[in-house]
């Protein structure tokens, strides 16, 4: 470690080998400097105003100086201040740059990396069946109507004509809300287990005509199984005007059928019951797979059946306050993941309600 010895020869070139020797050393030191608290050390050992070097160069080599060599002297110390001063003040401002550097380095972007991909949704294959079905209602002519999942006795039941008790109720798996026992039957809440109760809320609320769809979630108590599942979805029809007739039921079926499966398709109407139609049917389409010859999915029978409909039972308007007298009308409604497995060879029901993006992703 440098220290300043004490000067005897006073000479010009004494003076300059000390000098030599001592800036030498201070180079060294100021080079080892790398970060702030090293300099601020090399700062203190050479600049402190009372003990650094340079205070100790200024005593030793100036104020011991005979008077002859006091210029000469003088000189060297001024220089060795101004040096050490120099060094100090590069080194703050390279200390400084490579902080600095060190700082930019880290908060490097790297514009060439892949980045996060957020992939964009798809519409889930079930909605996708609902919004083509909706779309082929709304071109002719049909609004859309929404109403609760959670209905009451009377919109799901009493109000499609299915009287406290009857054994059509039966059909209808219905999961019921708990702890209703005090409350009148027809208040009583349940799961609806069709969207037919949004036609009722439409009849109660608009005057005739009426041409709507209701589409929606509905609630049956169901074991799920390859073709089962307790929440499924619904699109269901209502048309009521004066003087419609089966004819135009078969007509707006017949057409809405060729509009999702192709003009080739053929519809087949047989009797049935709804408690609310009457007459009913089901409705069943030529294989759109085999064009009728027999297949797996028409399991080999040439016909598919996809969809309930029939004449409004005149009981149905005296509930919502029509004039079954002047008015008639037609009602259907249709499974939308029925139609969902059929346009997408699905063979189990549950694979659209698992989430598994192994399934879904063959949607986008
Ligand atoms: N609401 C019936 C059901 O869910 C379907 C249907 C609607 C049948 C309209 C006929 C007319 O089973």
């Amino acid at each position: 470690m440098y220290t300043v010895p004490k000067l005897t020869d006073f000479s010009a070139r004494a003076l300059d080998e000390a000098k030599e020797e001592l800036l030498a050393a201070m180079a060294v030191e100021a080079g080892d400097a790398t970060d702030g608290p090293a300099l601020e050390e090399f700062r203190n050992r050479w600049l402190g105003r009372k003990f650094g070097l340079v205070a100790q160069v200024n005593e030793l080599w100036l104020k011991a100086a005979p008077g002859s060599a006091k210029r000469e002297a003088g000189q060297r110390v001024n220089e060795i201040k101004q040096r050490a001063e120099e060094l100090a003040e590069k080194h703050v401002k390279a200390i400084a740059k490579s902080i600095l550097n060190a700082r930019l380095r880290a908060e490097t972007l790297d514009i060439s990396l892949p980045g996060i991909e957020r992939p964009l949704g798809v519409r889930h294959p079930v909605l996708r069946t609902l919004d083509e079905l909706i779309s082929v209602f709304v071109k002719m002519g049909y609004s859309i109507a929404e109403g609760p999942e959670v209905e009451s006795d009377y919109y799901n039941f009493e109000a499609l004509n299915f009287p406290p008790n009857h054994p059509a109720r039966d059909t209808q798996d219905t999961l019921f809300i708990a702890n209703q026992e005090q409350r009148a039957q027809r208040d009583r809440l349940l799961l609806r287990t069709h969207t037919s109760p949004v036609q009722i809320r439409t009849m109660e609320k608009s005057a005739p005509p009426v041409r709507v769809i209701c589409p929606g979630k509905v609630h049956r108590n169901d074991a799920p199984d390859a073709t089962h599942s307790p929440v499924f979805h619904q699109l269901e029809g209502l048309c009521v005007d004066t003087n419609i007739t089966f004819g135009d039921l078969k007509g707006t079926l017949d057409h809405a059928m060729k509009s999702l499966f192709g003009s080739a398709v053929k519809t087949s109407f047989r009797p049935s019951f709804f408690p609310f139609t009457e007459p009913s049917v089901e409705v069943s389409i030529s294989c759109p797979f085999c064009g009728g010859k027999g297949c797996r999915p028409c399991k080999q029978s040439g016909w598919i059946e996809l969809l309930g409909a029939g004449m409004v039972d005149p009981n149905v308007f005296g509930f919502v306050g029509y004039d079954p007298k002047k008015l008639s009308g037609f009602a259907f409604g249709m499974g939308v993941e029925r139609l969902a497995m059929m346009t997408y060879n699905v063979d189990d029901i549950q694979q659209f309600f698992y989430g598994d993006m192994r399934f879904l992703e063959q949607f986008a």
